[in-house]
């Protein structure tokens, strides 16, 4: 059994946000007194993340994802509760703990504009303390895993957006962190870009037991890495276990499309107490409970006379996408 890596107990956050009234009259009066508000963003969050696990992030915009990322590595403090991050308080931000952990934010980028890449990566190296050789064997292997060679000699602002990303993942990995946080790190990337991306992130959990822990909007993320997801609804976990038992629940029933050689097999079938849903002719769709689906399919086969069968599965989007709208979604 491996270890607990992160370890977060009752966090919260709040943020002070500074109210003005409208006007000029509201601007002299803040300017001399003023006035602030708290706001609990994140409200007595609990979790534990094992060694090696890859945890899927799932939430609406602004429901908390990013501030919690932000606190486990200590780049924003708690305001209540505690982190502990492979044995550190994050937000000490002692030497030892940064040499763990590294941050990735598709939205921002580290490497120098009009710099090729391959400079930032040697600077970065350096204030780890790695030396040239090191460096240089390092280089060499991220570059051969992520498939980039040339474009590391080409100024950044010269790049494209996959390219670039690939850039910025070299220069996060650099010191060999063996946590990962990951805010968005698909964001705006082609297919096949975001494609090579996962594939990557999956090869290097695999060979370094590195823990992910990964936030995007893009579901074939989450569904592609991440066993383990945990919902954040308005600063609260709302659910926090295994991916396929979350949809399960969320979708317990699968849709058949039927396609009978009869209109009177299709008249049969409707009345065999199955659940119907429509029907137009000789084609019938039925809704059948996931934990039945192969006994139902079984004695639809055996005994109608059946030309097709489509298994209409709902589209993972669609069934995340209502419980992170909804305030209150009872699990
Ligand atoms: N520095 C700050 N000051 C005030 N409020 C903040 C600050 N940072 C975040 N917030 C608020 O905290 C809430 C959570 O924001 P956060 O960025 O964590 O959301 P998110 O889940 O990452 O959303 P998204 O999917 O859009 O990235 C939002 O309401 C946001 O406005
Ligand atoms: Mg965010």
């Amino acid at each position: 059994m491996s270890k607990n890596i992160i370890d977060v107990k009752n966090l919260s956050k709040s943020f002070y946000i500074s109210s003005k009234e409208p006007g000029l009259k509201g601007t002299i009066k803040h300017f001399f007194r003023r006035k602030s508000t708290s706001l609990k963003v994140i409200k007595n969050v609990s979790f534990e993340i094992k060694e090696g696990e890859i945890v899927g992030f799932l939430g609406a915009n602004g429901a908390g994802k990013t501030t919690i990322l932000k606190m486990l590595c200590g780049l924003i403090y708690p305001s209540e509760g505690s982190i502990l991050v492979s044995g550190y308080l994050p937000f000490k931000r002692k030497e030892n703990f940064l040499k763990k952990i590294t941050l990735i934010m598709g939205q921002k980028q580290q490497l120098i504009w009009d710099l090729p890449p391959i400079e930032s990566l040697y600077l970065n190296a350096s204030i780890y303390d790695i030396d040239k050789f090191e460096a240089k064997r390092r280089i060499k292997k991220l570059s051969e895993m992520l498939e980039i060679s040339d474009e590391l000699f080409i100024p950044v602002r010269k790049l494209s957006l996959g390219q670039r990303m690939k850039s910025e993942l070299m220069a996060a990995l650099i010191h060999e962190p063996n946590i990962l946080f990951l805010d968005e790190p698909t964001l705006g990337l082609d297919i096949n870009a975001q494609r090579n991306l996962r594939k990557f992130l999956e090869k290097y959990n695999k060979e370094t037991n590195a823990t992910i822990c990964l936030t995007s909007h893009y579901m074939k993320d989450i569904t592609s890495l991440c066993k383990r997801v945990i919902c954040v609804q308005n600063g609260s976990i709302s659910y926090d276990g295994k991916l396929d038992q979350l949809l399960k629940k969320l979708s317990p029933v699968k849709e058949i499309l039927v396609v009978c050689r009869s209109e009177e097999d299709a008249k049969r079938l409707e009345t065999s107490g199955f659940s119907i849903k429509n029907k137009a002719k000789n084609e019938i769709t039925i809704q059948i409970k996931n934990d039945s689906i192969t006994s139902s399919l079984r004695t639809i086969i055996n005994n109608f006379d059946i030309e097709d069968l489509y298994v209409n599965e709902p589209p993972i989007d669609e069934i995340i996408g209502k419980v992170l709208i909804k305030n209150d979604y009872d699990f």
